[in-house]
């Protein structure tokens, strides 16, 4: 392989999002409602799991096609047991140049003042950190497990000091039930070290009942924001970059926004997606994954999976939010995409 795997609209492949379980000790109302993800769910057995080792050697294929960046997912990622020897052999990948990995992780911060040193010694590079309020109530109510804001900010703070960085904090906004803390975490993540996103609220998976009318559009927030604290546009640091950069004029800082629903960005979508059983996803809204764990337990050689990977990004035409966003009226179609907490973010 030589990295110049393109898909159908001449998309590389850059990054690769890996779900180390589909499990969560939260039940965000966005992502795994209560209703859905109650006692009688059924969360995938440990059979099926992909190993660290079948994870790494899937990781290394990819590499060697062009991936640079890999983000550990779930669920919660940091529930997985000994995720740290997973960072290890990752964090010892190299790209066909000779660099090492972007690697991070995408976690709730529920366990980071226990394991950010950890992961930082396992080689873990930065966090990225979910955080949907300021306020307790408002943020109980989405975590739908009584979790304080106080704990996530520890583990935070946890995760700077053992050195993860630049670490970024992300909010997703749902009309009605937290919007109003747009402006506190705007307020509250200036001038820090800490970049504060905001996600658009999405209608990823088949359970979280979202409408269109609890959407809180970027370009709102934005409005929000500059009306108290003036924003300019910053120029994007990455191609095919998921958030779209402000920074405050007065020098304090920037915020994202990453505008999903209202502005898609499948132009430049490097992005697959690995589910904790070992399925290959070219997109987070798709129906259907590729078998790879299949391959794997079936004695399959580097090279054969190798062109298994290639075959599948070179036929890739994945652009859901793009046509979502053209063709509005067709969303209450029903289809059966999976879920988020498998699938991973
Ligand atoms: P960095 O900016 O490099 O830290 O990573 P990132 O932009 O990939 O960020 P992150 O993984 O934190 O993604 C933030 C959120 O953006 C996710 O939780 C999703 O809600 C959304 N997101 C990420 N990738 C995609 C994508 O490919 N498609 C869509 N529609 N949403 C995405
Ligand atoms: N819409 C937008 N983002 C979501 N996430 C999960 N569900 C949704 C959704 N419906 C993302 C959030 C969270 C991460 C783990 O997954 O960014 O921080
Ligand atoms: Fe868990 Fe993250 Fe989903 Fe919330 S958004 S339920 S923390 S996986
Ligand atoms: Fe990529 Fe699919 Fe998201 Fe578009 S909707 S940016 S193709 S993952």
């Amino acid at each position: 392989p030589t990295g110049r795997l393109a898909d159908a609209f001449a998309r590389p492949l850059r990054d690769l999002r890996i779900s180390v379980t589909d499990r969560c000790n939260f039940r965000c109302v966005y992502c795994m409602p209560k209703e859905v993800f109650d006692s009688s769910y059924t969360f995938l057995p440990q059979s099926s799991l992909l190993s660290f080792e079948e994870i790494t050697r899937i990781a290394a294929i990819a590499v060697s096609h062009g991936v640079e960046k890999i983000r550990l997912t779930g669920g919660e990622p940091l529930l997985r047991k000994h995720v740290e020897t997973l960072i290890a052999s990752l964090s010892a990948l190299r790209t066909p140049q000779g660099k090492p990995l972007d690697l991070t992780l995408t976690t709730n911060g529920s366990l980071l003042r226990k394991k950010a040193q950890a992961l930082r010694d396992a080689g873990l590079r930065r966090v990225t950190v979910s955080l949907d309020a300021l306020d307790d109530a408002v943020f109980k109510r989405m975590n739908d497990v009584d979790f304080s804001v106080e704990q996530v900010l520890d583990g935070i703070e946890a995760a700077h000091e053992a050195g993860l960085g630049p670490i970024k904090v992300n909010m997703v906004v749902k009309r009605g039930w937290n919007d109003d803390q747009i402006l506190p975490m705007a307020r509250y993540f200036r001038n820090t070290p800490f970049v504060l996103r905001f996600i658009e609220y999405m209608d990823v998976g088949s359970s979280n009942g979202w409408r269109m009318d609890e959407v809180i559009p970027s370009a709102e927030v934005i409005r929000r924001i500059g009306a108290e604290m003036p924003l300019e546009k910053a120029a994007p640091t990455a191609v095919g970059e998921t958030a779209e950069r402000w920074r405050y004029r007065d020098g304090s800082g920037e915020v994202g926004v990453i505008s999903s629903v209202t502005q898609a960005f499948c132009g430049d979508c490097n992005r697959a997606r690995l589910s904790t059983e070992g399925k290959l996803y070219t997109c987070l809204f798709a129906t259907g994954g590729h078998d790879l764990r299949a391959l794997l337990r079936g004695g399959r050689s580097d090279e054969e999976i190798a062109t298994v990977l290639a075959h599948i990004w070179r036929a890739r035409d994945d652009r859901y939010s793009a046509l979502r966003t053209s063709q509005t009226a067709d969303l209450q179609r029903p289809l059966r995409k999976v879920e988020m907490s498998y699938i991973g973010g």
